[in-house]
């Protein structure tokens, strides 16, 4: 591998998964990102002027432009991040999800096939296998376990993974797909759990828990999961699928708690809204074939994870205040309004 087009690499896992490439490996690296809301080029701006990283405005379901990204700058391998990536805003409008998450990665399968490229990886998630029962705890999302996805977001990443599969089936191409669980870290998009509860807290104001609070994530510091997508790119076996994960369950409820501890802020600042309707109850991560069949292991312990993330958040308002004015606002207000109870 020499040149990797990644496509999303101005969101959160893509741009930390460019700055880890480009510390730990002799890659060079093609940023190609519609730059939507989640996308911001801040992220990368300790990066910009590296010599082997350039960027690309570019859709990935304009098939000529990435059509002629790929040939312009050699690309061997793809990688794609590109996606519509929030539960909630599916819920809202399912539109973007289908037209980004399957009719983009099947756009992308295709320019990867008439270009005879080395390596293709979908960054898939664990949300495509549904939810696991809270009270069997021994159960967890193994490789095959079967698809059964709750959310039109779910389901659309579940859609590209079955298109990934049948170009490998079909057209016997070179293709990696990798499943994570829940990630945090640096740069998320304070519309997910953690990143919104720390700005919410460090602002004073009420941090809204969907139902009761008892929903259980499995949580990976996102420098994990981009060492667990390298590993995969190479080390992985064509056609096969590697889970990703930290072996890390929280209720909801207890990362709030522990963020506003932490903080040194009260517990009188939760409040209990409308859940999330077709809520997964519980995710559960069993990570044991890349780390047994690939030597992968994650490299931090959560209490490290979570004080980074806390010290990144309360060093950087300016980044997350700027990406929750304007447009934020609207969706925020859309998306809680109702659930006030
Ligand atoms: P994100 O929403 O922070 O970033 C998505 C990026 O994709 C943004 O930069 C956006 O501009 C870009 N994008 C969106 N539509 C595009 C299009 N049509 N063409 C080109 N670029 C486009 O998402 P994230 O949390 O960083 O997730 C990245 C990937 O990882 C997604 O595929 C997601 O499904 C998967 N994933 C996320 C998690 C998680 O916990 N966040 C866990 C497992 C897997
Ligand atoms: O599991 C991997 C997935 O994790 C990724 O594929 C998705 O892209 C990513 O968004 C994430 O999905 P979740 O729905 O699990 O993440 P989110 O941060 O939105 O919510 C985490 C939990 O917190 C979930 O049970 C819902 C709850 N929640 C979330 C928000 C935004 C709240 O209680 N209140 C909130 O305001």
């Amino acid at each position: 591998m020499k040149n990797i087009l990644v496509t999303g690499g101005a969101g959160f896992i893509g741009s930390n998964f460019v700055k880890y490439v480009l510390k730990n490996y002799d890659w060079n690296i093609v940023n190609y990102d519609k730059l939507t809301y989640a996308g911001n080029l801040e992220n990368l701006s300790d990066v910009e002027k590296n010599q082997r990283y350039k960027f690309v405005k570019g859709d990935i379901c304009d098939e000529k432009k990435v059509e002629f990204t790929v040939s312009e700058n050699d690309v061997d391998t793809i990688v794609n991040f590109a996606a519509e990536s929030h539960v909630d805003r599916s819920i809202l409008g399912s539109r973007e999800f289908v037209i980004t998450n399957i009719v983009g990665t099947q756009v992308l399968l295709d320019v990867f096939k008439n270009n005879n490229l080395e390596k293709f990886l979908q960054v898939s998630t664990d949300e495509v296998y549904g939810s696991l029962p809270e009270n069997q705890k021994e159960l967890k999302f193994t490789e095959n376990t079967p698809l059964n996805t709750s959310s039109p977001y779910s389901a659309s990443k579940a859609s590209a993974d079955l298109l990934c599969n049948s170009y490998f089936h079909t057209h016997k191409l070179p293709v990696l797909i990798t499943r994570c669980s829940n990630n945090y870290g640096p740069y998320q998009f304070p519309e997910k759990l953690i990143p919104l509860m720390l700005a919410k807290a460090l602002n004073d104001e009420n941090l809204p828990v969907y139902g009761d609070g008892k929903n259980i994530r499995d949580w990976l510091f996102v420098e994990d999961h981009c060492s667990g997508i390298c590993t995969v790119l190479e080390k992985g076996k064509f056609g096969e699928v590697y889970n990703i994960g930290g072996n890390n369950e929280w209720f909801n409820i207890d990362i709030v708690k522990l963020i506003l501890k932490l903080l040194g802020k009260p517990e009188s600042l939760i409040t209990f809204v409308k859940d999330r309707p077709g809520h997964d109850r519980r995710y559960a991560i069993d990570s044991s074939k890349i780390q047994n069949e690939l030597g992968w292991k994650p490299a931090n312990v959560f209490e490290d994870g979570i004080s980074k993330t806390i010290k990144w958040y309360r060093e950087n308002e300016q980044w997350w205040k700027k990406v929750m004015s304007g447009e934020y606002m609207k969706y925020y207000e859309q998306n809680y309004a109702h659930k006030i109870v």
